[in-house]
C-alpha cells in the first residue's frame, strides 16, 4: 500500500494538559505536511474509566468540544484532514468486537495500563477499561492506518495493535487472498514516537507521568490555564536544590530537573542539550522564570483561541458532524470488506 494515512485520537475527559499538548496534538499538526490525518476525539475509550473521570454526560459533551477546540486551536486543519468524534462512527465498535475475538486474553493481561487504571480494585473495573486495547486496534486499523502517533504509554497498545493486524491477517489469509488482499487485509501500523516530549513528568513528582486523573491540580498545566495559573504551578514545580548543570549527564538522577528542561526544549523547539547551553549553571529561580515566561507565550495564544472556539459549540459541533462523514466513507467500504473476509 502506498498510502500514508496517520489516524490518533485524545480522550475527553477533561483537564487537556501540557503532556497532552506536547505529547500529542503539537504533533499532531507537524504530520499534517506529510500525511493525510484522522484525528479522533475518543469518546468511547473516555466511558471506560469511572463516571467522575468523564463527567458524566454533560462533562463528556463538553470536554469532547474541549478536545476539538483544542485541535483546531493548535493548528489542526479539519478541511484538509478529519476531525471527528469516535461514537460517531459506528464502525469503531464493530470492529473492535471481531477484534475482541482475534486478540487472546492473555495478551491483554499483559497491558500495563489497564494495571495502573484499574488499580487495587480490578475486579470492580469495567469490561470496557480490559478491552481498551482492542478498541484502539480498531480506531487505527478501521482506516487502515499506517502510522500513529503516540506518547511512551500508548506504545504497548500500538505493539498490541500490529499483533491483532497481524494475527487477522494469518487467520484470514485465504479469505482476504480471493477478495484480491494477497498480503491480508491490515497494515502493521508504525508508531511516530517524537525524540522530544514523548513523556512529560507530573510537576509534583518527576516518576509519574502528567496526567487528566492525577488528583492534584499543581501537577499539571492546562491547556485551560491563565498566565497567572501557569506561572504559579512552575514556580511551585518539584525541583532539587542544584543548578542547572551545563550537559545532559549531570541530570542523570534528576527527574524533576530533566522534566523542566525537557518541556522548556519542547516549548522551544530545541533539544535539551541547547537548552543546557544557554542555561547551565542558573539557579531554579531564575530557570523557572524563563519557562514560565515561555510557556505563557507560548500557551496563552492556544488558550485564546480554544476559549473564542468554544463559545461557539454549533461550530464545533458542525465541525464534528462533517468529520464524521468523511470518516465514515474510509471505514465503512473497509468494514463491508472486513465482514464479508470474516464471512458475514
Ligand atoms: P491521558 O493519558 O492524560 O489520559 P490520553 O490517554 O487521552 O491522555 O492521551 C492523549 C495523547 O496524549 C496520547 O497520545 C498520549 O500518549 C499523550 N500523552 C498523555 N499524557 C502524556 C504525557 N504526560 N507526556 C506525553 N504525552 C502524553
Ligand atoms: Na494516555
Amino acid at each position: 500500500m502506498n498510502e500514508q494515512r496517520v489516524f490518533s485520537g485524545v480522550q475527553p475527559t477533561g483537564n487537556l494538559h501540557l503532556g497532552n499538548y506536547l505529547g500529542a496534538i503539537t504533533k499532531f499538526v507537524a504530520l499534517q505536511q506529510d500525511y493525510d490525518c484522522i484525528y479522533c476525539v475518543v469518546d468511547l475509550h473516555a466511558i471506560t474509566q469511572d463516571r467522575e473521570i468523564w463527567g458524566g454526560p454533560e462533562g463528556l459533551r463538553s470536554s469532547t468540544r474541549q478536545v476539538t477546540a483544542a485541535f483546531l486551536a493548535a493548528g489542526v486543519d479539519a478541511e484538509k484532514h478529519i476531525i471527528f468524534n469516535q461514537s460517531q462512527v459506528c464502525a469503531h465498535s464493530e470492529l473492535a468486537w471481531i477484534f475482541n475475538c482475534v486478540a487472546r486474553i492473555g495478551w491483554l493481561n499483559r497491558m500495563t495500563q489497564f494495571k495502573e487504571k484499574a488499580g487495587k480494585h480490578r475486579e470492580n473495573a469495567s469490561v470496557g477499561l480490559y478491552a481498551y486495547p482492542t478498541l484502539m486496534a480498531a480506531d487505527i486499523l478501521a482506516y487502515r492506518a499506517t502510522h500513529v502517533p503516540v506518547g511512551e504509554d500508548q506504545k504497548q497498545h500500538l505493539e498490541l495493535a500490529r499483533n491483532i493486524a497481524q494475527k487477522f491477517n494469518v487467520d484470514f489469509a485465504e479469505s482476504a487472498a480471493e477478495r484480491g488482499y494477497p498480503d491480508g487485509f491490515f497494515p502493521l501500523p508504525e508508531p511516530l514516537i517524537g525524540e522530544t516530549a514523548a513523556r512529560i513528568m507530573s510537576l509534583r513528582d518527576g516518576e509519574k507521568k502528567m496526567s487528566k486523573s492525577d488528583p492534584s491540580d499543581m501537577s499539571r498545566i492546562n491547556l485551560t490555564d491563565d498566565a497567572d495559573a501557569i506561572a504559579k504551578k512552575i514556580r511551585k514545580a518539584k525541583t532539587d536544590p542544584e543548578p542547572l548543570p551545563s550537559e545532559l549527564e549531570g541530570l542523570e538522577e534528576r527527574a524533576e530537573a530533566r522534566n523542566l528542561v525537557g518541556i522548556y526544549a519542547a516549548l522551544a523547539d530545541q533539544t535539551s542539550a541547547q537548552v543546557l547551553e544557554e542555561h547551565g549553571g542558573a539557579t531554579f529561580a531564575t530557570f523557572k522564570a524563563a519557562l514560565a515566561e515561555l510557556a505563557i507565550e507560548k500557551l496563552a495564544p492556544v488558550n485564546a483561541e480554544m476559549r473564542r472556539l468554544m463559545a461557539d459549540p454549533g461550530h464545533i459541533d458542525a465541525i464534528l458532524t462533517d468529520g464524521a462523514r468523511r470518516a465514515r466513507e474510509i471505514a465503512d467500504p473497509n468494514m463491508n470488506i472486513i465482514k464479508d473476509i470474516v464471512g458475514f
